[in-house]
């Protein structure tokens, strides 16, 4: 089967060539824990997943790394944010751009204390989180909390329309919305956050929009662009 297929391909892929970034960082063996210490963990990471994916929404993974790791050594849990003024945080947010995100992180941070402290762990309940969208809400559920959700950005659009050779109009809300569906169909249901996560790492550095490395592509056996692009010199993967 082709999801299989794309699965197993794309986990050990992502396995072998994941880059080591700064919000990735292997927690404590699970079984070592007490349950309670275990969700504490838990929600540390999935503090920092939100942080993360917010910073990279709008910003390259190299810009980021060096924001992230000083948001997080001042603010190191969602509490420690929930305290903060709207002035520390634009300060902190300084180069990045986009402020409205770091305002959304802060009312988001105090929503969260103000109900108890506990970060959702369902992508429709974290949605219900002011500066939180589908994105960052299937992030964040899949990669912290493991929930079977699918994320869809750029990257993961681009990815799936050359694997299934489909022309994309990402301005244009039904391509977006099909494009959800179609990730739902192939996310991996044992390990959601990795290969969501190794779908967009894919679209960031080998399925790229120009010169796509496809004889690196641990999909190119499955992919109908590449597939086609051999049969029909007129036509290219980047056609996609
Ligand atoms: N781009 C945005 N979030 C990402 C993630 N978690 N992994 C790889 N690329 C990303």
């Amino acid at each position: 089967e082709e999801a299989f297929k794309l699965r197993v391909g794309l986990l050990n892929w992502y396995d072998h060539h994941h880059r080591e970034l700064p919000w990735r960082k292997t927690f404590k063996q699970q079984h070592t824990l007490q349950q309670e210490e275990e969700e504490e963990e838990v929600q540390k990471r999935a503090y920092g997943v939100w942080v993360s994916e917010v910073m990279l929404q709008q910003t390259q993974v190299q810009t980021v790394i060096p924001y992230y790791n000083r948001w997080m050594l001042k603010w190191p849990t969602i509490h420690h944010l929930s305290l903060a003024s709207l002035e520390e945080v634009n300060e902190m947010w300084a180069g990045l751009g986009y402020y409205r995100r770091a305002r959304f992180l802060l009312e988001g941070a105090k929503q969260v204390v103000a109900e108890g402290g506990k970060i959702p762990k369902m992508a429709s309940m974290l949605r219900k989180i002011p500066g939180i969208g589908d994105y960052t809400a299937g992030a964040i559920a899949s990669i912290a909390f493991n929930e079977v959700v699918p994320v869809v950005d750029g990257n993961v659009v681009r990815v799936i329309a050359r694997l299934k050779a489909l022309s994309t109009n990402p301005k244009k809300s039904v391509t977006v919305k099909r494009f959800w569906k179609l990730a739902a169909e192939v996310v991996d249901p044992i390990r959601p956050g990795d290969f969501n996560q190794a779908l967009m790492e894919l679209g960031a550095t080998l399925c790229t929009p120009l010169n796509p490395s496809c004889s690196s592509c641990p999909s190119s056996e499955i992919c109908q662009a590449l597939s086609i692009s051999k049969r029909d010199s007129s036509v290219a993967v980047t056609d996609y």
